[in-house]
């Protein structure tokens, strides 16, 4: 494989409205940023993505662009951009931004003069239709759910928004409106970022012949995806964007490509010369412990968790390489859904934490996820801040849920779990401000927080330190990055085992996913103990016994 800057990346990604508010707003920014730039340092950290920051009537927090050009008032100014670019590259760290492309927000400029005129020059920026029979063009439901189409004032023409009605998709069939992208996103790679996370990539293209199907649910809509997610066509969009940009910056790109990738595509996106640097995978993102599938079936949910990661490094083998992380901005917390309650504690969360981090390709962590933050259960619905969430629990409603198990599930699996504050300390509103925060902070704030856990050489925080530092030394960097793959114990339940192997180097990476302990015989000799979350562990004439929750990464001959 051809090596690239990038591959050595552990990545952190920033949520800034929640990351550190140094203006006293309630809402995180730029400068909250730049301030930890020695924390995230101390982490091991060499890479950042930071959540749209674009200036944005933040329907969904950002990603509901209305001027590409500037930052948002709430998170500062450029220059508050550039000093953080400085002081990160100073300490080796780059900065990468999201992009935000499919869509733009409804106060986009753009599309407030298309609204006035529907046939002129701005019209052709989106994607607009006659209705049918007084209807929306077809029965496509949003990603968030209702329509894909939102009716433009008392006329029969509809414009598609993949996701709320305040993100027109944009019409990438037209050349003018690609190439002012690409002069947009080279303004920003000269002001010295060093690559993007591209959000909703995968659906740049969509299938204009805009049939109607059967619906599948009771709201007369349908699931659209295989007529708007990586339609035939879309890689010359994608081929077009890299040209006219990220190529002539050799800039980092993880494109958020949904599921569904066909492996044969793979290699044009992700391959030597492919749109991206890497992409990130979703396979573990709809599993729950909680979840009525697997409530009470802890370990086989872990088991399909091993079979979808261990497919997916399959997919991929020789392809590219993958972006693995297990938490953002848009799931829960880790140790949540994956960990049945009642069994949280130092071990489970730094054995989950492990699952997927020394498996092939680059890694990616979440602001809170090494302190282990936790979802913050509301008692009720007005606490939460998002629409995509009053969207879901209409629909929960309508499908009739009483309200208690409408906000059950809200409960469950928002996103918004991963947007409270960050907890820095056990001051108030967790240091995170000093006045009250745009969310809440959760109240265990005084029990986990960053400070608390930094003074701890036995914390989680600590844990991840060493993660990140046996993943980045010399003698195993190239091993983790470039090294073999290959799954052990695979039908041992609960158990997600792998061998990474480059030229005489041989290193076992087993974890033990549940709540009792487990006995394994180790094939060959054992030279070192690389890491694990327990001081003592029990290896005796090739047998191991791992306690529960165990995280155990060994050298072998
Ligand atoms: C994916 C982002 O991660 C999510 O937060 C956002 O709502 C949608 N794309 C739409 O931009």
């Amino acid at each position: 494989m051809l090596k690239k800057w990038w591959h050595n990346t552990i990545g952190y990604q920033i949520y800034p409205k929640s990351f550190q508010d140094t203006n006293g707003d309630g809402i995180g920014d730029l400068k909250g940023i730049t301030a930890h730039l020695d924390d995230l340092v101390d982490l091991g950290i060499n890479v950042i993505w930071i959540c749209p920051i674009n200036k944005s009537p933040m329907k969904d927090h950002g990603y509901d662009i209305s001027d590409y050009e500037e930052i948002d008032s709430i998170f500062g100014c450029k220059d508050d951009l550039r000093e953080l670019i400085q002081e990160a590259h100073k300490r080796g760290i780059k900065i990468l931004m999201d992009l935000v492309v499919n869509h733009t927000s409804s106060e986009h400029p753009w599309f407030q003069k298309a609204l006035e005129e529907p046939g002129g020059e701005y019209g052709k920026y989106y994607i607009i239709q006659e209705g049918k029979d007084g209807k929306e063009p077809n029965n496509w439901r949003s990603i968030f759910g209702g329509s894909a189409w939102e009716r433009i004032k008392d006329t029969n023409l509809y414009y598609l928004h993949l996701f709320t009605k305040w993100q027109p998709d944009l019409n990438w069939e037209n050349p003018i409106l690609r190439q002012r992208i690409y002069n947009m996103v080279n303004r920003w790679l000269d002001l010295g970022i060093s690559g993007f996370r591209i959000d909703a990539i995968s659906h740049l293209k969509k299938d204009f012949t805009y049939k109607n199907l059967p619906s599948d649910g009771v709201d007369g809509f349908v699931n659209g995806f295989p007529y708007f997610s990586n339609v035939d066509g879309i890689g010359t969009f994608l081929r077009e964007l890299q040209e006219n940009t990220f190529k002539h910056y050799d800039a980092m790109t993880i494109g958020e490509v949904d599921e569904g990738l066909p492996a044969d595509v793979l290699w044009e996106f992700i391959g030597e010369n492919g749109y991206f640097s890497t992409i990130f995978d979703f396979c573990h993102s709809t599993l729950h412990v909680n979840s009525t599938e697997w409530k009470d079936k802890p370990v086989e949910m872990i088991d399909e968790l091993k079979k979808r990661l261990f497919a997916k490094q399959n997919t991929v083998k020789g392809k590219g390489i993958l972006c693995n992380y297990l938490e953002n901005h848009d799931l829960s917390r880790i140790v949540e859904r994956f960990i049945p309650t009642k069994e949280i504690d130092f071990y489970s969360k730094s054995m989950v934490g492990g699952i997927n981090f020394f498996m092939p390709g680059i890694v990616f962590l979440y602001q809170g996820q090494t302190i282990g933050m936790m979802d913050y259960q509301k008692e009720n619905i007005e606490e939460f801040e998002d629409p995509t969430t009053f969207i879901q629990y209409d629909e929960y409603l309508q499908n009739g849920m009483t309200k208690t198990e409408a906000l059950a599930q809200i409960n469950l699996k928002t996103r918004e779990h991963a947007r409270t504050p960050m907890q820095w300390n056990d001051g108030k509103y967790a240091g995170f401000s000093s006045t009250e925060p745009w969310f809440s902070v959760n109240p265990n704030y005084r029990q986990i927080n960053y400070d608390l856990q930094k003074k701890n050489p036995d914390s989680l925080y600590a844990f991840y330190k060493k993660m990140i530092s046996l993943r980045k030394s010399d003698e195993f960097q190239e091993l983790f990055i470039y090294g073999e793959f290959t799954p052990i114990y695979e039908t041992e339940p609960g158990i997600i085992g792998y061998e990474r192997r480059l030229n005489d180097k041989r290193v076992l990476i087993i974890n033990n996913a549940k709540s009792t302990e487990a006995i394994l015989q180790v094939s060959g000799t054992i030279k070192k103990i690389l890491l694990s979350n327990y001081k003592n562990t029990v290896l005796q004439n090739g047998i191991i016994k791992l306690h529960r929750y165990q995280l155990l990464i060994l050298e072998r001959v």
